[in-house]
């Protein structure tokens, strides 16, 4: 099979686009489409993100969130700080289990009687939102791909979710003085395409799944989505770019209203206290009663 960009001997082949490419053409391709989604507006995925914009020549500093998840967070933190000590690049790092008893995804799973992933999201939005407002970040990257978006854009529809399909776009424009505008430059590159970049760019990343994530239903979202994409390839794409051209708009009404501020932590928040300081405040509590009881 030939590269479709030079016709050299191809290394990589997209049935989703129906292209195949060598090597230094997939890596071009590859940066080529997350620069057109920057353009647009504004693990892996997420090294892989950081590789393309440095690439690209934007201005970025990496922040990771550590979760406090035994092995696997101690193995994810190394990965990404031999990525960033051996290319000089400035790296942030933020672990739950410094930030407070309890928070460790494992412990605040534990006092809440939740599945970890639901302290999860909620500590992710809240740590990466201050260090964007503490950096004073304009815009805030993350690495979603295309096979996330579309499991994500599933669960929502099967729920009608109308405030959560307003906000699925790639570019979200921030609602509030204290957020940084926040992009998915991926949000087009499927989880094969980040995994081959990784590959030839010779990044290393943590190949493992969070031990969480077995049974999770994004999980079972994208079971579905690949077993659909390999009958017809292209599926996953069409999925999420004819939502955001066609839907999308149509949903756009049925946002939130603007956030306020957080009563305790000043940060954006939908009530008087925010999402993270209710989850903190119930972590607080369970965990001094169990104290109390020993
Ligand atoms: Fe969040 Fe696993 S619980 S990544
Ligand atoms: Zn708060």
């Amino acid at each position: 099979m030939k590269c479709k960009r030079c016709a050299a001997k191809a290394t990589v082949q997209l049935r989703s686009h129906n292209s195949a490419f060598c090597k230094d053409c997939f890596v071009f391709f590859f940066q080529r489409s997350v620069e057109r989604s920057i353009d647009v507006s504004g693990g892996k995925d997420s090294l892989a993100l950081w590789d393309t914009l440095v690439a690209l020549g934007y201005q970025t500093e990496g922040l990771y969130l550590g979760l406090g998840i035994g092995d696997y967070s101690s193995a994810s933190e190394r990965k990404v700080s031999s990525y960033a000590a051996a290319r000089a690049l400035p790296l942030r790092i933020v672990r739950l289990e410094e930030e407070g008893d309890g928070l460790a995804i494992p412990e605040a799973a534990f006092f809440t009687r939740r599945q970890p992933c639901a302290a999860c999201g909620t500590f992710k939005r809240h740590y990466f939102d201050r260090a964007a407002l503490d950096g004073g970040f304009a815009v805030l990257a993350t690495g979603h791909n295309l096979d996330d978006e579309a499991a994500r854009l599933l669960g929502n529809v099967l729920h009608w979710q109308l405030p959560y399909l307003a906000k699925r776009q790639p570019v979200l424009a921030p609602t509030h003085a204290k957020f940084a505008r926040k992009v998915r430059p991926l949000y087009r590159t499927s989880e094969y395409e980040t995994a081959v970049y990784a590959f030839l760019r010779g990044i290393d990343y943590v190949v493992e799944e969070c031990p969480n994530s077995h049974g999770a239903t994004q999980l079972v979202y994208k079971e579905l989505l690949n077993r659909l994409e390999e009958t017809m390839p292209g599926s996953k794409l069409a999925f999420v770019s004819d939502f955001l051209r066609h839907a999308q708009p149509l949903f756009a009404g049925s946002s939130d209203n603007p956030p306020g501020d957080c009563a305790r932590c000043g940060m954006p928040a939908f009530a008087d206290i925010c999402g993270y300081c209710r989850l903190v405040g119930e972590i607080e509590r369970r965990r001094s009663q169990a104290v109390a009881n020993s």
